[in-house]
């Protein structure tokens, strides 16, 4: 039998929700996962120091009795955000980061940046202070393709912000393509990437080939084949620039099967498995540990893990539920559309 210990990993883009779909999902992250950086996008949006002191203890309350898992919170960035308020939040230890989404780019975006000169303050304070801005990397313009999003984004958006801001440090997140692996590749230490665990295993086609996929729709949508491999390439390489970011996103069935579904996957439950075969797949799996457990930490300045978690393959298939059973109903976990045989023990 094969066996992987490794450092135990983070997930470094994760929305665990609110109230019962909180309780249902937390459980999914916390077997696995020491500790998360959690997206802020609740409806209302958490955009205060206050509001993320209220949902960390709301989080740290779904954890099972004897996890060890901790919280890392975020704040969402409005054009009315008080640079005052997110520094604080950020000595007080408890904010990790700020989150851009451009207005209208994502699943409860609608309160998110659309002139970015209101929140030059906040950006030039988050330099000075080394908060990382962990950007939702779309541009939402109707004439823009949704397939040229994030490539576009990067010239008229990231680069200027980034140029105008000097010493941001910035995680661009969940990218999906070769143009987001190159830029991140050419820009050094302050800027980091997370990819997700989907976005290694699926492309365009699976999601709209043969019957339309609801549980694989997600934003950034899927690209093109050379895009997810130029994206394995980067999370296998081992380079420091790449860390895991899972974008577990979950909704129930019903608000994906209809028609006009939410984009979001569910890939809590599963992830270490899909991933290690993944890079076994690749040749890599002596790079798992730094995308999984090392990259992260270093980019946000944190040590990694002490606690390790151990991978064994197996000749059977592992058996994972098809679905999670919430409190606001299933939600159906990530397939990546063939048997898994790696299993943490
Ligand atoms: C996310 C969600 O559902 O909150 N959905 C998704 O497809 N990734 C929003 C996001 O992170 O873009
Ligand atoms: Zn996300």
């Amino acid at each position: 039998m094969k066996s992987l210990t490794i450092r135990r990993p983070d997930d470094w883009h994760l929305h665990l929700r609110d109230g019962d779909m909180l309780k249902g999902v937390t459980p999914e992250s916390t077997r696995d996962f020491g500790r998360a950086i959690i997206m802020p996008n609740l409806v209302p949006p958490v955009v205060t120091k206050a509001n993320a002191e209220a949902y960390r203890d709301r989080i740290l309350a779904a954890i099972p009795e004897g996890a060890d898992f901790e919280p890392l919170m975020t704040l969402y960035l409005t054009e009315a955000t008080d640079p005052v308020d997110v520094i604080a939040a950020s000595k007080a230890g408890l904010v990790k980061a700020v989150k851009l989404y451009p207005a209208g780019a994502t699943t409860n975006s609608a309160s998110g940046v659309r002139d970015f000169d209101k929140v030059r303050g906040v950006l030039e304070a988050m330099a000075e202070a080394g908060l990382p801005l962990c950007v939702h990397g779309e541009v939402t313009d109707a004439d823009i393709d949704i397939f040229d999003r994030e490539a576009v984004f990067i010239d008229r958006v990231l680069d200027p912000l980034r140029r105008s801001t000097p010493g941001l440090r910035v995680v661009m997140e969940h990218i999906t393509t070769e143009e987001g692996v190159a830029y991140a590749a050419s820009v050094g230490p302050d800027l980091g990437a997370t990819i997700t665990t989907h976005h290694l295993i699926i492309n365009r086609n699976h999601i709209l080939v043969g019957g339309i996929r609801p549980h694989y729709y997600c934003l950034p949508v899927a690209k093109r084949e050379k895009h997810r491999l130029a994206l394995r390439k980067a999370a296998t390489s081992g380079d420091p620039t790449y860390f895991l970011g899972t974008d577990s996103a979950p909704h129930v069935d019903p608000l994906k099967e209809t028609a006009c579904g939410c984009a979001g996957v569910f890939s809590s439950t599963n992830t270490m498995s899909c991933l290690a075969h993944v890079f076994e797949e690749n040749a890599a799996l002596d790079k798992l540990e730094a995308f999984a457990s090392l990259n992260g930490p270093a980019f946000y300045r944190l040590a990694p893990n002490d606690a390790t978690i151990t991978l064994e393959k197996q000749t059977d298939p592992v058996e994972y539920p098809a679905k999670i059973e919430t409190g606001d109903g299933p939600v159906t976990v990530f397939d990546p559309g063939y048997p898994l045989h790696w299993r943490v023990v």
